[in-house]
């Protein structure tokens, strides 16, 4: 299979054919070859979200594996990193692999699959990075896996109080309480990576303990004085608009490595209940990446480092060959054309919860999406559905 464009290849976009092999991966990249099919628009590669929650099993009706990957196809995203946080909790190779095997049958890109890392589960090997909710689990040092993947909720039990409204639920769950969580894991002297940073002294403290860190989209474009209600609902919560210019301009310098949803998707019932009972979460996985791609048409950001932030980085984070358009990898494109922006509307996403925050926002969608060679997306149409599979993490050394 040959494919031709407009590439986005080593920090530029480049007119090239690509030759794809058997196994979905990129075998040649030429300036032109015989029989090329002619991809129009400019061609990246697949958005990777490192942090979804696709609800399956156990609360499959605010989404399930279907929709969720579907809603990340259409929005560019062609790798998923779906959190444990499921009922039951995937804590034991057993839940993981019965996991893996039910929803492999109806992902629409590829995926892989977090294991809840609890006290008594680090020694677990499976090719799969470990998601710590600091605030439900306290977890030991020597119990704290090595050679893995660590993402980190970084908030604690004994700092979280709740609130009725959504600027309050703010100091409900204060940026000093991230902060003092990101301390504590400093004290274990292991790299751990934080899941949904809310604020620049959190990236700080990051740095300072050579953690990796990333931001979600509802964090960099949406705050605390919002008219949402609890559909602003999140934890850590929506912070004030200056910390979320200021994070976005940590992103832009390079001091947050990259960007992951958090997809976390609840019904309206749920959302419209009163604040405090509301739960918390924010869908997302089909909007951020068009988004972007708007914010780079307005240069706000540049085309590369949104690559890097979206694609190339957090697929590197993980130790797989994604995220980018190079000899070896996966052969997993978008296409747009930076002309298309539309207004995002949620009746047009493909959401099990049927709302999104965005509705005023504006965002560039693909309009093909090509997955390990095969077009998944075209002209704006799934033309193959569940051909997603499963990606293992591997694991490093265990020292
Ligand atoms: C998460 C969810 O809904 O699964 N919600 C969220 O606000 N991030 C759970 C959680 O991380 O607390
Ligand atoms: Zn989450």
């Amino acid at each position: 299979m040959r494919y031709e464009g407009r590439f986005y290849y080593r920090g530029e976009l480049v007119e090239a054919c690509i030759e794809i092999g058997e196994d979905g991966k990129i075998e040649r990249i030429k300036k032109s070859m015989d029989g090329c099919e002619k991809i129009d628009g400019v061609l990246l590669p697949g958005g990777i979200d490192i942090h979804v929650h696709f609800r399956e099993p156990g609360y499959e009706y605010k989404e399930d594996f279907y929709t969720g990957t579907l809603s990340a196809a259409f929005g560019g995203i062609t790798f998923v990193v779906d959190m444990p946080n499921n009922n039951p909790p995937i804590d034991s190779v057993e839940l993981w692999e019965e996991k893996k095997s039910t929803v492999g049958k109806k992902a629409n890109v590829d995926f892989a699959l977090f294991l809840m890392l609890k006290s008594y589960n680090g020694d677990v090997r499976v090719n799969a990075p470990f998601k710590w909710y600091m605030y439900e689990e306290n977890i030991e040092k020597k119990n704290v896996p090595k050679g893995v993947f660590i993402t980190v909720h970084a908030e604690l039990k004994d700092c979280i109080s709740s609130s009725s409204y959504l600027r309050g639920y703010d100091f409900a769950r204060p940026e000093a309480c991230e902060r003092k969580a990101i301390k504590k894991l400093g004290e274990y002297g292991r790299k751990f990576h934080i899941a949904h940073i809310s604020s620049v002294d959190s990236v700080d403290l990051c740095k300072i303990f050579g953690f990796t860190c990333e931001v979600t989209p509802h964090h960099l474009f949406l705050h605390r004085d919002m008219e949402l209600g609890a559909f602003g609902k999140v934890n850590p919560p929506l912070r004030a608009r200056w910390q979320a210019e200021k994070l976005w301009d940590s992103l832009i310098n390079g001091r947050i490595d990259i960007v992951a949803s958090d997809h976390a998707p609840h019904t309206i019932e749920e959302k419209e209940q009163d604040f405090e009972s509301a739960p918390p979460g924010i869908p997302e996985v089909e909007t951020y990446l068009p988004i972007f791609m708007r914010l780079v048409k307005e240069n706000r950001i540049g085309l590369r480092r949104a690559v890097e932030v979206l694609m190339e980085k957090p697929a590197q984070l993980l130790g797989v060959k994604k995220g980018k358009i190079e000899m070896g990898y996966d052969a997993d494109l978008i296409a747009l054309k930076f002309s298309d922006v539309k207004r995002i509307r949620a009746r047009d996403l493909h959401y099990k919860c049927g709302w999104s925050p965005y509705e005023e926002f504006y965002g560039i969608f693909p309009h093909s999406v090509i997955l390990r060679g095969e077009k998944v997306i075209e002209k704006g149409e799934i033309i193959a559905e569940r051909t997603g599979k499963f990606i293992p993490v591997p694991r490093g050394e265990e020292s």
